[in-house]
């Protein structure tokens, strides 16, 4: 289980500063699938930075299966927000995924097996040898996530993994997201300023509101697990929730400018 409670990050740089998070308390079942949605700029990277270890907050804590992170917890990968960036250029397709499993001590053979199996998953089989850079964009977030789950993590972060792809990858990256969550156990949380997304992809939603930034809302996405675009996004039911989200944020918006 991931507990956030109280979490609070102030950014400091000479005499001035930003408040990112002012107290957010949530947390995510083993298993779960929760969207984390917000207006740009409230801080949604900063609280992935501080769950996954790479920032430390200014008050509150994070706590993974009981135990307070402090560095990037085992078992977890990051999907950063920035792919273009997180991959190396240097390194072939495979190279890429293949690292973390290297840093893991995975024997050869089975490295091997999980490059395959998590290129396919994305649809990238034959794309190996290719450098990032030789990759449209949608590819290469595609090779970025095939390297969170080759890693076979019990937890995947993601922050607005799909902003920079077109609408079309968008929606089969959406669906691959949720195939690999319900075959893989995993454990996801997703962060992504689109309603629609969070709505369409979550089993929970947890709205959190612009500056000063706070858990506003959460809210169980009833809807039946077996999701398609063309029908789940057409169903009265999706339509509510997102209606509510929708609500919910604009209420955080008109707060935070009084
Ligand atoms: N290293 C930093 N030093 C100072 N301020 C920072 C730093 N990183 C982020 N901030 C500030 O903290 C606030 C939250 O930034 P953050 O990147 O976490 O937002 P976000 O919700 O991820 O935005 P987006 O949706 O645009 O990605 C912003 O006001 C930003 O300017
Ligand atoms: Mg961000």
């Amino acid at each position: 289980m991931l507990e956030v409670k109280g979490l609070k990050k102030v950014y400091r740089s000479g005499s001035r500063e930003v408040e990112a998070l002012r107290d957010l308390t949530f947390t995510v079942d083993n298993g779960d699938l929760v969207c984390l949605v917000g207006p740009s700029g409230c801080g949604k990277t900063t609280l992935l930075r501080c769950i996954s270890g790479l920032l430390e907050p200014t008050s509150g804590d994070v706590k993974v299966n009981g135990k307070a992170v402090a560095g990037p917890p085992p078992g977890m990968a990051v999907v950063f927000q920035e792919y273009g960036r997180s991959l190396f250029p240097w390194m072939s397709v495979r190279d890429n995924v293949e690292l973390p499993l290297k840093q893991k001590k995975v024997s050869k053979p089975r490295r091997a097996e999980l490059v395959e199996e998590a290129l396919d998953a994305v649809g990238l089989t034959g794309t190996e040898t290719a450098y990032p850079w030789q990759l449209s964009g949608g590819m290469q977030q595609r090779v970025a996530i095939a390297r969170a789950v080759a890693y076979e993590p019990e937890t995947l972060l993601m922050d607005e993994p799909f902003a920079a792809v077109d609408a079309q990858t968008r929606a089969d990256l959406e669906d691959l997201v949720r195939k690999l969550w319900q075959r893989l156990k995993v454990t996801v949380l997703f962060v992504t300023h689109d309603i629609d997304e969070a709505v369409y992809l979550g089993r929970r939603v947890v709205m959190l509101s612009s500056s000063p930034t706070v858990v506003q809302d959460e809210l169980v996405i009833d809807l039946p697990a077996e999701r398609d675009q063309l029908h789940t996004r057409a169903d009265p039911r999706f339509i509510e929730l997102r209606t509510r989200v929708y609500e919910q944020i604009q209420l955080a918006k008109k707060a935070a400018a009084k």
